[in-house]
């Protein structure tokens, strides 16, 4: 069988070639359960309703849980010449039970019943993309929470700027997971709406019920313009943009591990089984991991781009171009669930170099702001302390020592307001003074680890 028995009106048969290009059946046939779903729910409706008899519907709705099971064992045969996901459904249907199965497309086109499938399937993957940003962000919070107290360089323009403790800059990733969390259950409210019963645009002429489709499917709401409906994939798009957010998030946190996993850097050590050998150079240890996600990144982009240019000029309602929806789609939801599963892995098997990361951050020029902050202490208003520390500054690099290496009648030459307990300033001390809410002093992250792990663990 193929669609040939739709094509009444015409007087040639479909190319060949025409045929394959046309089909979308090699990447939709990931929606059949999807499809049998919605064709179940349509099919009770209709005989609630009594728009076919009753035991037609139930002889329809076993015969679609066969089909499934079919399909589960790979025992389906997919035919090209049946084009996509519903034809080929839809065609077993009748092989099985007849002409009964010729009346499951009463009341219903493709055009609803393919925006249903793929409503259903982004419903699915936000509930399984929401899982897979908790699984980060619980690893990020275990790594925090074992080496709260450990003290790094924090940067600005990829200069050391001031000492943070490193749990507070994995916390930043946390935020940014958190609001992926937040920007995909958003998104999830515009996809939870039903659309079939819009038929091909403009509705259909039985007496149907939306509302227990919807019920019966899970859905919260049916959709309000059967044009709007069968031509909308914002949810799409906003399930791609979202994703592009989150792999960017990704992606910065896979530059950081690049670099910090340097010899150069040396903060952390990636464990062998997230990294890669060189085919040549014995020595080497590569972050492939990171480097993928940062690679992917790209990609993901791509798909946003690629359907948000396929929408723009497309005339109400449906268009044929919609079905290049799915396979920039599918693979979005691939990818970033593939880098989200990779990333807990990596993350959570992270061993973290505390001393190299401690001395980058009580060397050189960290404090200088803290000298500042020192200086307007005992009076002096803080531009004026600015100034004097950056003449501090450069006497101390002139001289190729770090500020903890001056001695006191040094500092005294800039300002007498100095006075030995200039001395005593530490790295420690330094992040330990920044006790605002938000600021990364010991109290203050660990009361931050307490909140997130909250959040992680709320539904
Ligand atoms: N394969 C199509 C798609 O993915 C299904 C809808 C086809 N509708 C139509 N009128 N040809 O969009």
């Amino acid at each position: 069988m193929s669609t040939e028995h739709l094509r009444g009106r015409f007087q040639k048969d479909t190319d060949r070639v025409a045929a394959r290009y046309i089909a979308s059946i090699p990447f939709d046939q990931r929606l059949y359960r999807q499809d049998i779903a919605g064709s179940i729910a349509h099919a009770r409706m209709l005989g609630r309703q009594g728009i076919i008899p009753e035991g037609e519907a139930e002889a329809i709705i076993s015969a679609l849980a066969e089909i499934r099971e079919e399909i589960d064992q790979g025992q389906f045969h997919f035919k090209v010449e049946l084009e996509d996901i519903h034809m080929n459904i839809e065609a077993r249907l009748i092989e099985k039970i007849g002409d009964v199965g010729g009346k499951l497309h009463t009341a219903r086109s493709r055009n609803d019943q393919v925006a249903l499938d793929l409503r259903l399937f982004c419903k699915e993957a936000i509930g399984e993309t929401v899982r897979g940003l908790k699984g980060l962000q619980a690893a990020l919070l275990d790594v925090a929470e074992a080496n709260i107290d450990v003290i790094m360089p924090g940067y600005t323009h990829l200069q050391r700027a001031q000492p943070v403790l490193l749990s507070h800059h994995l916390l930043a990733y946390f935020e940014m997971l958190q609001r992926d969390v937040l920007r995909f259950r958003d998104c999830l409210a515009r996809t939870d709406v039903m659309p079939l019963g819009s038929g091909a645009l403009a509705g259909v002429p039985y007496p149907i019920d939306r509302d227990f489709v919807a019920q019966q499917l899970g859905f919260s709401r049916i959709s309000q313009n059967s044009i709007d409906a069968v031509s909308d994939r914002d949810f799409v798009i906003e399930y791609q943009a979202a994703a592009s957010m989150a792999m960017m998030h990704l992606s910065r946190l896979a530059e950081e591990l690049v670099l910090w996993s340097t010899e150069e850097f040396g903060y952390v050590d990636i464990n062998d089984s997230f990294a890669s050998a060189s085919s040549i150079m014995p020595q080497k240890k590569n972050p492939d991991v990171a480097e993928l996600a940062r690679g992917k990144t790209g990609r993901v982009y791509g798909h946003l781009l690629g359907l948000l240019s396929g929408m723009k000029g497309l005339p109400l309602s449906y268009n044929r171009d919609l079905q290049e929806d799915k396979e920039g789609l599918f693979d979005t939801v691939d990818t970033l669930h593939a880098s989200l599963e990779a990333f807990t892995g990596m993350v959570r098997t992270l061993r973290v170099n505390a001393r190299r990361a401690g001395q980058a951050a009580e060397g050189g020029y960290l404090l200088a702001t803290d000298v500042a902050d020192y200086l307007v202490r005992k009076g002096l208003p803080f531009r004026q302390a600015h100034s004097v520390v950056g003449r501090l500054v450069a006497y101390a690099a002139e001289k190729k020592r770090a500020l903890s290496h001056l001695g006191l009648e040094e500092y005294r030459r800039f300002s007498d307001l100095f006075e030995a307990d200039v001395l005593q300033m530490t790295a420690g001390a330094s992040v330990a003074a920044r006790s605002v809410p938000g600021g990364t002093a010991p109290d203050q992250v660990r009361a931050q680890v307490a909140r997130a792990r909250r959040a992680v663990n709320d539904e």
